[in-house]
């Protein structure tokens, strides 16, 4: 029987990519060059299959491969190489009976990760500070030099308590004795929350007002877009910090610059920007930000993982079986 035809529209960890090989016929991505939407939407009409990254565009042109006078289209499975999908537009995958796989679980811990080291960074001033003695400016050792917002015994408020927010609260409460408060429209039980050290608050607002770090953990898309704005900037202790590695436009980054700027908020640690790969210049040039390039999941033991789940979403549709993570 022959191989379904696969196109993977970036580089992928090693070891991933000789895999796909054996199980596969395989069309990589040996430049790395993100496609344009014309090839994206000429892999759909090509291929059984197509595995994008959350920085692909999957639209409705580019699904529209079938439509009237167009290319028809082949693909029949969407596996997304990411947990987020808002990349995705998974109604016009659905009109077209794409099936849409992403790759939930494997990034938690990695991602976690990534959202305390960012609380840390911006906390204890780590990227100015190594700024300063990169740059020769380091004089030596003062009482005053420096100083920065102790962490420990702090309180972290989740906004979303998905399995990134409770992997955070986990770190912050255990690791850093931290009280934690979140909101999620959908809380688990009083005594899961519990078993995390977590206090569920009835709205984003009531967290807000109570934490000293705010750590974003929803979803992208148009529900959640500019969810932190300027309103709910004002209704954050002075003092807080905001940290954020979900998707870039659940902040609107216009309003965070006026925000910190004007002292509403001490800092911000960012991952995800509202049109990467730019971050708003103004962030560019502040003092009192970390700013990352989308790496909350980039670790290789990760990628690794994140590729063979999308692997294994695949092997299961070609096998007729129900692909594990389906989320359309
Ligand atoms: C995701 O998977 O959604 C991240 O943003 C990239 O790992």
């Amino acid at each position: 029987m022959s191989k379904p035809k696969v196109i993977v529209t970036r580089r992928w960890p090693e070891q991933v990519e000789t895999r796909l090989a054996e199980v596969f016929e395989v069309r990589l991505n040996e430049s790395d060059r993100p496609m344009s939407q014309d090839q994206l939407r000429a892999a759909f009409a090509q291929a059984d299959a197509v595995f994008p990254t959350v920085s692909d565009r999957i639209d409705a042109a580019v699904l529209g491969a079938g439509a009237p006078g167009a290319e028809p289209l082949k693909a029949r499975l969407c596996g997304n190489f990411g947990v987020g999908f808002n990349n995705i537009d998974v109604a016009a995958a659905k009109a077209r009976g794409i099936t849409v796989t992403n790759t939930p679980g494997v990034l938690t811990d990695a991602t976690a990760d990534l959202a305390m080291t960012l609380l840390l960074a911006v906390a204890r001033r780590a990227g100015e500070g190594e700024r300063h003695l990169r740059n020769g400016e380091w004089t030596g050792w003062r009482p005053t030099h420096m100083m920065g917002t102790q962490v420990t015994g702090k309180t972290l408020g989740l906004i979303g308590f998905g399995r990134i927010g409770r992997a955070l609260a986990a770190r912050a409460h255990f690791g850093f004795n931290m009280e934690v408060l979140f909101h999620d429209p959908t809380p688990p039980s009083a005594a899961d929350a519990r078993a995390l050290g977590a206090t569920a608050c009835d709205s984003i607002e009531a967290v807000l007002e109570r934490a000293d770090f705010v750590s974003l953990h929803t979803p992208g898309g148009a529900d959640t877009r500019h969810l932190m704005n300027a309103e709910r900037f004002a209704r954050m202790r002075p003092g807080a910090f905001l940290i954020n590695t979900s998707r870039g436009d659940v902040i609107d980054e216009a309003a965070l610059v006026q925000a910190l700027d004007s002292g509403t908020i001490a800092g911000a640690g960012l991952d995800v920007f509202e049109a990467e790969p730019q971050a708003t210049p103004a962030l560019l040039e502040m003092e009192n930000v970390v700013l990352l390039p989308h790496l909350g999941s980039a670790t290789l033991e990760t990628r690794v993982a994140m590729g063979m789940t999308v692997l294994k979403n695949a092997q299961a549709f070609f096998a007729g079986e129900e692909p594990p993570n389906r989320v359309a």
